[in-house]
């Protein structure tokens, strides 16, 4: 009896010294692990709906490799539709934490077997379009919106925002991420990241870095002189990291310079840790790279999702002396460190109740913010109760984001046709019911929709006679739109990067038939990523360039043409026109002659940079969108560290005003961009006659007068040139400083 208790005593002691996460300090847990704890900590638990992509020819990849299977941990699944967890450690009160996309909202399950309640989350719309509103504040409260669902959801780390640079029109992921310039595609990240932060849950800044093709992604080896690294490919990241302190990075797929991301020493230690100070954890793509000791020695500290011959080999590699304990000891400890935080081990109890309506509110008003006017001859805005004929699939099939992982499940869509019938538009019935049914016959053909597959019916062929009779209405709009997703790029061919011959006749009838009765035509662009739009204005009187604009899609829309909100976004990446005008169009998926290897040789001269420097027109420059006022610009000067300039609305509507601001500096090093944009703002709302000053720092966490030479960043000496401007090619006002 006596023994019994001293033994139950002693179990009792241990248990209460034993430390627990969250309560003690986290060296003392590390401490208190085996070796076998430690490894799965580093490893997350396999799913098996998980498929890794296709490596590039030639190349060894053993991340996927099932193993023996003896070490397959059993994933917990507590939240059906993330994409992966972590292993738990129960007994030190290490929970299994739950990882799930973004970015352009959570990507969970929308129903659970035998479950009535369903968990939908709000679609928002895509990267390309929170970047396109150059309006920090806003993307901060999409990111507090999407951060409460991911809190409320159970969910602990959203693997988002996806910020590679927009190198090439054609990358299939483009819609997630911001811009062909860092500044504003680190900005909108760093608002972004603190928005969800902002609710007590975590981020992944991805895919870190340079992964800007989906062709072959996973072992592409991508050839980047330091300069074009520091300066574009790694500055965005640089700017979130420094900026909003995201608790997670998830490493790249592809090479730089011959080694994988994640198992790059020089990228995630040197840079990312010793330079910008960097204090949460690295995690890989899924199954990306190959050797899990390079890539624990390398600061990649998590695994993901984790498979069991990762283990077995982290395992031998520590019993053999090939990957150091202590090197174990510090991955473990950096994301026990993140863990801390999350609500998981807070003991959070959620309940699954977002306020999705106050959200879609929240994903309707970014939309507004961020579409871009391209062409208006007075078309626009339009007056209520006109009767509208509506040409176009994506009229009635409009899509609010892109596949793959960054897809949402939302509980419905607004598309256009709703949208405008919503508002008080008339449609003309029957070309909408010959849309409608065309539409709902082909998908019902069709595989359901789910986020790796979004089917879209092929476009309606439109009679002349149907043209024609619709054409009693006050005015057309044209809907052209465009799919793309995770796991393929799109194509320089007709109807992909180029219009279709159907689309180009569309075009053509609808407005030669509308113009003849003195009617106008509206085209409603709805794309992830740019088209070729060389010849549309000829066949239009205004053009929207909605992107992907989320759930509220179609009342977003009808609240730009009719002038509910005047337009403000301007573009975040050049529209270049002809696909051959693309600087890096000879450099990419893969370098000529090459198996997997693409060369970064356009280097610095990426979108505007090249257009701007080679004075090579562009169809519609970055930074360029219209209003349904004008601004001017006057009393321009740096007063200290921030650029002043005054912005006066002169037009005859009230307003917002994206004003950019460009440097020339002194050039250390060949090849340099004639200009690059070193800040921007945007006005509020400015009632017609109104002024307001814009101050505007041009340092941040980082200084954008700084260029990368002798392998360093250099403030220059010599003479800048500073310009207040409307895009990258109106500059309205010019001043310049010595250094
Ligand atoms: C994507 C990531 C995503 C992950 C988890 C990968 O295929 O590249 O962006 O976060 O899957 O779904």
């Amino acid at each position: 009896m006596r023994i019994q208790t001293i033994a139950m005593a002693s179990v009792l002691m241990m248990a209460a010294c034993t430390p627990k996460l969250g309560k003690n300090d986290v060296s003392k847990v590390v401490a208190a692990m085996t070796t076998e704890e430690k490894v799965r900590t580093v490893v997350g638990t396999f799913h098996d709906l998980a498929t890794p992509p296709p490596v590039a020819p030639g190349v060894n990849n053993r991340a996927d490799y099932p193993g023996s299977g003896e070490n397959t941990a059993v994933s917990r699944n507590q939240v059906p539709g993330a994409a992966g967890d972590g292993y738990d450690v129960p007994r030190l009160g290490i929970p299994a934490v739950v990882y799930a996309d973004g970015p352009a909202g959570l990507r969970i399950d929308p129903r659970r077997e035998g479950v009535e309640k369903t968990f939908f989350c709000t679609a928002f719309p895509t990267g390309t379009l929170l970047s396109s509103a150059w309006d920090t504040q806003t993307v901060e409260e999409v990111g507090k919106a999407i951060g409460d669902e991911v809190h409320r959801y159970g969910v602990d780390i959203l693997l988002a925002p996806g910020l590679n640079l927009q190198r090439n029109p054609l990358t299939g992921r483009n819609f997630e991420y911001y811009s062909e310039d860092p500044l504003v595609s680190g900005l909108t990240a760093a608002a972004y990241v603190r928005g969800v932060q902002s609710q007590g849950v975590g981020t992944s800044v991805k895919h870190f870095a340079a992964n800007n093709q989906e062709l072959y992604r996973n072992g592409i080896n991508e050839i980047i002189s330091q300069r074009a690294l520091r300066e574009l490919y790694l500055r965005g990241f640089e700017i979130a990291v420094k900026g909003s302190d995201p608790w997670t990075v998830m490493s790249s797929y592809n090479k730089i310079n011959g080694t994988y991301a994640s198992e790059n020493e020089w990228l995630l230690t040197t840079v990312l840790r010793d330079e910008w100070g960097y204090d949460g954890f690295v995690m890989t793509d899924w199954f990306g790279a190959d050797d899990p000791v390079l890539q624990m020695k390398a600061g990649n500290d998590l695994l993901m999702p984790g498979t069991p011959n990762q283990i077995d080999e982290l395992l031998a590699a520590v019993e053999s002396g090939l990957l150091p304990v202590e090197v174990l000891d510090r991955n473990v400890e950096r994301i026990l460190k993140v863990l801390e935080r999350t609500p998981r081990v807070k003991g959070f109890a959620y309940a699954d109740d977002p306020d999705l309506e106050a959200h879609a509110a929240v994903s309707r008003k970014i939309a507004t913010e961020g579409m871009v006017l391209l062409h208006n001859n007075g078309a626009l805005p339009l007056s209520s109760g006109k009767k509208v004929a509506l040409f176009g699939n994506y009229g009635y099939d409009t899509q609010p984001g892109g596949s793959g992982s960054g897809y949402v499940n939302r509980a419905y869509k607004v598309t256009l046709d709703q949208g405008l019938e919503a508002a008080g538009y008339t449609l003309d019935q029957n070309l909408s019911k010959a849309y409608r049914e065309h539409i709902a016959y082909e998908k019902s053909q069709m595989p359901a929709e789910y986020f790796w597959v979004v089917p879209t019916a092929s476009e309606y062929q439109v009679s002349e006679a149907q043209v024609k009779g619709a054409s009693e209405a006050d005015l057309a709009i044209v809907t052209i739109g465009r799919m793309s997703g995770e796991g393929g790029d799109r194509s320089a061919s007709e109807g992909d990067y180029l219009l279709s011959a159907q689309e180009r006749l569309l075009l053509k009838q609808v407005y030669k038939t509308f113009h003849s009765n003195g009617k106008p035509v509206v085209v409603v662009l709805n794309v992830g990523a740019p088209i070729d739009l060389s010849g549309v204005e000829d066949l239009s009187d205004a053009i929207l360039l909605a992107w992907l604009p989320g759930q509220e899609a179609g009342h977003a829309i009808t609240d730009i043409l009719s002038g509910a909100v005047n337009p403000s976004g301007k573009l975040p990446v050049t529209l270049a026109g002809k696909y051959e005008d693309v600087p890096s169009s000879r450099n990419f998926g893969v370098s000529e002659g090459e198996i997997n290897t693409v060369r970064y040789e356009e280097d610095l001269m990426v979108g505007y940079r090249h257009f701007t420097t080679t004075g090579k027109k562009a169809l519609y420059p970055f930074g360029f969108g219209l209003s349904y006022t004008q601004f001017t610009y006057s009393d321009f000067s740096l007063e200290g560290d921030s650029l002043v300039v005054t912005v006066t609305n002169s037009g005859k509507a009230a307003g917002r005003e994206v004003v950019q601001f460009y440097v020339n500096k002194p050039a250390l090093t060949e090849g340099r961009p004639v200009r690059e944009l070193c800040a921007y703002a945007k006005t509020g709302v400015l009632a017609p006659g109104e002024s307001t000053v814009l101050t505007v720092p041009i340092k941040g966490v980082v200084n954008p007068l700084e260029q990368w030479a002798d392998d360093k960043w250099v403030l220059a000496g010599g003479t800048y040139t500073f310009w207040a401007a409307a895009s990258s090619e109106d500059l309205r006002l010019s001043t310049q400083a010595q250094f």
